[in-house]
């Protein structure tokens, strides 16, 4: 399934197993079935905080593994030019698909590429944004991701990651953190796509799914963070 490249990212040892390793299953999931993991993506929405807080007016905008554009979609509105960078083909493919057929998603291109080697150069955008897909891990993200993020930005631009993971690592490399509250549901399209998906990703809560009767599931039951924050750093002028 994977490149060579992103083998040496995501089974550095060549020993992976996907029913053990999460992650590996994962990235797998972006490249058998990206449909699905749209739905799931489509579901899990961002707290309209985050999307608020988003500067307005840019001229361009990076965003690395955007997936199939759960956050690029409400980028296209806020800057001339946004380049997506996805590193798993399919992905990549649906994400063009939908900015082909949403308003002004001419704006918008998707580019292959991975954290830790972005093909963009130096202080190219406004704003450096990813969401749900930078870990301090090196095969997402880690040190080397950010400081590639950090080389793309501009003077006084901003990095933000959406949905952060590890605050403290964040913390350390200088990044500040805002979190916006409120009651967040899982707002699946319907009740039977509740339990299908919840039988996917989340078999422990799909009882509980069932048995709640609705298409909207609250975070709490899946036993997920909501995506209600980020973590961010505006590099000096
Ligand atoms: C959970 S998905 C999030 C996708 C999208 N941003 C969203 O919010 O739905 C994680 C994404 O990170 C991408 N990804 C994984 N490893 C990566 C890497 N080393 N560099 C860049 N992107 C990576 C995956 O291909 C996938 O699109």
């Amino acid at each position: 399934m994977f490149t060579r490249e992103e083998a040496s990212r995501f089974v550095p040892h060549g020993d992976g197993d996907p029913r053990t390793d999460v992650v590996l299953a994962w990235e797998l999931l972006y490249r058998l079935e990206p449909e699905l993991y749209d739905r799931l993506a489509r579901a899990e929405r961002l707290h309209p905080g985050v999307l608020d807080w988003l500067p307005r007016g840019l001229d361009r905008i990076a965003e690395v593994g955007a997936g199939s554009g759960r956050l690029t979609l409400e980028l296209i509105e806020r800057g001339r030019v946004v380049v997506a960078v996805e590193p798993a083909r399919p992905l990549g493919q649906l994400l063009s698909r939908k900015l082909a057929a949403a308003e002004h998603g001419d704006r918008a291109r998707v580019t292959h590429g991975f954290f830790d080697q972005l093909p963009l150069g130096d202080d190219f955008a406004d704003l450096v944004v990813t969401c749900s897909a930078f870990t301090p891990a090196a095969g997402h993200g880690g040190d080397a991701g950010l400081i590639e993020m950090e080389r793309v930005c501009r003077p006084g631009g901003c990095v933000a990651i959406i949905w952060p993971n590890n605050l403290d690592w964040l913390a350390a490399r200088g990044y500040r953190y805002v979190s916006f509250a409120g009651p967040m549901s899982v707002e699946f399209s319907s009740y039977e796509e509740a339990v299908e998906l919840a039988g996917i990703f989340y078999p422990g809560a799909a009882e509980e799914v069932r048995r709640r009767g609705r298409r909207l599931v609250p975070f709490e039951v899946l036993g997920v963070n909501p995506p209600r924050d980020l973590a961010f750093k505006v590099l000096a002028s």
